[in-house]
């Protein structure tokens, strides 16, 4: 059997920054490998050499399946037997399977260049039904479960374009998944694994590692720490081998001992989006989650309310109304939002880490209509080291030269420093590792501590454990059920979520 995927000696250094030193990996045909580390530790720039976007340091050496990978040719990449699906997926929203499938690889058609649908339809069908799935391929992939649109995203990087699949990659794949569908993603994997071919995927979720994978790669500061089997692994483990150190046990009574001031945050009839009806408070001092799978209102629960969507209904703070569309009155009016999908909403991809966080309150230090660099670079610098953004201390580096997860970092940085007096945050750990992401929990307890309201809507549930004092399910548009005290567990959120009234299969009908 070869090696489906060979490694040796992987280097990159950008300037001054070694990504990745001396890694050597193998992975053999059907075997599932997580790759893990912390942000920054060379996850995505190992990928990124695989893929034909970076070329690495002379000495580097990959075969496929044997045979040797020409580096920054992304064609050739593919033609070797690598396939990708990165993290966003890569799809049309408003087009459906069979175009999503068809993109970058043309259409199937006759001689005469007409394209031949129905071969078409049965084609993006039968792809998707040999990963077990059944669904429509011809409404917009928008209107898609996250997990099939994760399956037709696999179905378009697993289908033949004139060279077998040796390998699949995939970058976070559950990232945004809530769990009922992530465990539909596993079984995908499986399948994908069980006709023989490699998969590759990085992760910062460890459910995922011990449900997903076979062996797992850990690095730490572009350094290959240990390569081994999943089975024996503790997840306590996993985490010492990922940070370095044992992580501190963090208690949960510092949410359960909180007290909270009056009502600050009112939400009344509000409806938009996937939110048929929306009515919460939030008090100054607490922590509210919100749970539930993709469609049940949940995702649009942030824009609603910080008025970034057009909406029905009403929001106010501290009495005074936030009208729709107008994020300007409610950055006013002392409210933050920490957007999903940071690259799209939120972060100044080509300016620099100073640029990024005070862009909210660029006055703060101008004297005279002088800005005074050195304070600025100072308040900054404070913000970068209390999130651990790394490298450590570059204000001046620009948002491209960090990793994912060290970017979601500067806009929570962004929010944190304007101490608001109501945080809407929408999965705000998103792409953290787990070291990072204790010390954003611990931010959220001083925020609440300090008097803000904090709203969190995320589907990691194990955070919603973590940091809230109420949880709120949305099942279908509106609140379904509210967890409080000892009753927000993981797996009672969970469950709350996909509800007993679900009547949406997990499972695919054939
Ligand atoms: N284009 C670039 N220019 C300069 N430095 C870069 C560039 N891309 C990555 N780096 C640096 O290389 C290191 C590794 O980054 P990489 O993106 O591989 O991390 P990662 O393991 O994928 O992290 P995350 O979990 O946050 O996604 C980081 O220190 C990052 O700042
Ligand atoms: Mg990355």
């Amino acid at each position: 059997m070869t090696t489906a995927l060979s490694v040796r000696n992987a280097t990159k250094i950008f300037g001054a920054q070694v990504a990745l030193n001396d890694v050597s990996i193998d992975v053999e045909p059907g075997e599932v490998r997580a790759l893990v580390g912390q942000n920054g530790c060379g996850k995505s720039t190992l990928i990124k050499i695989l893929a034909g976007f970076h070329a690495p340091e002379p000495g580097t050496e990959v075969t496929v399946g044997g045979e040797p990978l020409p580096f920054e040719d992304p064609v050739s990449s593919e033609a070797i037997g690598l396939r990708f699906v990165h993290q966003d997926l890569g799809l049309v929203g408003n087009l459906d399977a069979v175009d999503n499938m068809a993109m970058g690889q043309g259409y199937i058609t006759n001689g005469v260049k007409t394209i031949r649908w129905r071969k078409e339809r049965k084609h993006a069908r039968e792809a998707l039904a040999n990963l077990g799935y059944d669904i429509n391929v011809r409404i917009p992939v928008a209107g898609l479960q996250m997990s099939e649109r994760t399956a037709v995203a696999i179905a378009r990087a697993m289908s033949d374009r004139g060279s077998e699949v040796k390998m699949l990659i995939l970058d976070e794949p559950t990232a945004n998944l809530p769990n009922a569908e992530a465990q539909r993603l596993y079984k995908l994997v499986r399948r994908v694994a069980d006709s023989g071919v490699a998969v590759l995927f990085v992760s910062h979720h460890f459910d995922e590692v011990f449900e997903m994978a076979d062996s797992v790669t850990v690095l730490r500061d572009g350094k290959h720490i240990v390569t081994r089997p999943v089975e024996g692994l503790t997840e306590e483990e996993l985490i010492e081998l990922v940070v370095g150190r044992k992580l501190q046990e963090h208690n949960k009574d510092a949410a359960d001992a909180r007290e909270h001031g009056p009502e600050i945050l009112k939400i009344t009839d509000v409806a938009g989006g996937s939110v048929a009806k929306l009515d919460l408070e939030v008090h100054r001092g607490e922590v509210v989650g919100v749970a539930g799978i993709t469609g049940s209102g949940r995702e649009a629960v942030a824009g609603l309310v910080f008025g970034g969507m057009e909406r029905g209904g009403e929001v106010t703070v501290d009495g005074k109304v936030l009208p729709q569309n107008r994020p300007d009155i409610s950055i006013e009016r002392g409210v933050a939002l920490v957007p999903a999908e940071r690259h799209a909403n939120a972060s100044l991809i080509d300016q620099t880490l100073r640029e990024n966080i005070t862009l909210v309150d660029p006055g703060r230090h101008m004297t005279m209509g002088i800005l005074r660099r050195r304070p600025e670079r100072a308040d900054v610098r404070i913000w970068l080291d209390k999130l651990t953004v790394k490298p450590a201390g570059q204000t001046e580096y620009t948002m491209a030269q960090l990793s994912g997860g060290n970017q979601q970092k500067v806009i929570l940085a962004r929010w944190l420093r304007q101490q608001p007096e109501v945080l809407i945050m929408d999965e705000p750990t998103q792409g953290v590792d787990v070291g990072a992401k204790a010390d954003i929990h611990k931010l959220v307890d001083e925020a609440a501590a300090m008097g803000t309201a904090v709203l969190v809507c995320s589907t990691d549930h194990e955070e919603l454990v973590r940091v809230c004092d109420r949880v709120v399910i949305m099942r279908r548009g509106r609140v379904a059920e509210i967890l409080r005290g000892n009753e927000i567990t993981a797996d009672n959120i969970t469950a709350a979520t996909i509800g007993r009234d679900a009547n949406e299969p997990t499972e695919p009908a054939a």
